[in-house]
């Protein structure tokens, strides 16, 4: 085992952020959508606006650095090695077969992780901000010319919602499969990872 510099400030900075929002949307989002009660709907939608346009900028942020550095190259999808993953996943895991993929500084996500954040990345996040901006200028829609009804645009966002919810549960349940509970966990906060 060796100790590896994986995770760059900004990419921690970004991840942490990203995290809290995320969370915060998810929050605030299903209090609108009624499930439940946290800040009462005024502060929810308030809490949901302000994260929203933090994610947004996020992401632009987040882009350029990822162009700029080359780093999007890690979240090419690939097909080698993803069967033998995700029979690692769903059952190698549990009969205590070491993991199929070896990670690399420059190949740092198995080609589960790659698909995962290439799909949030290109469909999920933008189906939230294409939803959600729609949404949010729901008043604008006559002078932009927009005909529709908001149910369609809603219902949408919801699902994403829901989406997203599924991906955080999934996310938070796989960085607890490293060699300790809490080995992932480390790396993401110091940037230090021991591997192979
Ligand atoms: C992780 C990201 C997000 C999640 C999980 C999320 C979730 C939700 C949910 C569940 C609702 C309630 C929908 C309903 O019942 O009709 C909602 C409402 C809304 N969302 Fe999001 N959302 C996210 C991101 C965004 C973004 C990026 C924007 C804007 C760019 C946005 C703008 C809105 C607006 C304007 C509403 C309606 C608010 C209101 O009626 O007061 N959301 N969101």
């Amino acid at each position: 085992m060796k100790e590896v510099y994986l995770y760059t400030r900004f990419e921690r900075f970004w991840h942490w952020m990203q995290a809290v929002l995320v969370i915060l949307l998810i929050a605030s989002g299903f209090e609108i959508h009624g499930t439940w009660r946290i800040w009462g709907f005024q502060a929810a939608h308030n809490i949901h606006y302000w994260s929203a346009w933090g994610l947004v900028v996020l992401f632009v942020f987040a882009a350029f650095w990822h162009f700029t550095t080359g780093e999007w190259r890690q979240y090419v999808p690939t097909t080698t090695l993803l069967k033998e993953v995700f029979s690692y996943y769903t059952s190698g895991i549990f009969r205590g077969l070491p993991h199929p993929f070896k990670k690399e500084r420059d190949r740092k996500l198995n080609p589960l992780q790659r698909l995962a954040y290439f799909i949030l990345k290109l469909v999920l996040f933008p189906l939230q901000f294409i939803t959600g901006f729609l949404y949010m200028y729901y008043n604008e829609w006559p002078r932009l010319n927009i005909h529709w009804t908001l149910k369609p645009v809603a219902l949408l966002h919801t699902l994403g919602g829901f989406a997203f919810l599924a991906f955080l549960i999934l996310h938070v349940y796989l960085t607890t499969t490293g060699p300790t509970v809490f080995s992932h966990l480390k790396a993401m906060i110091t940037g230090w990872e021991k591997i192979e």
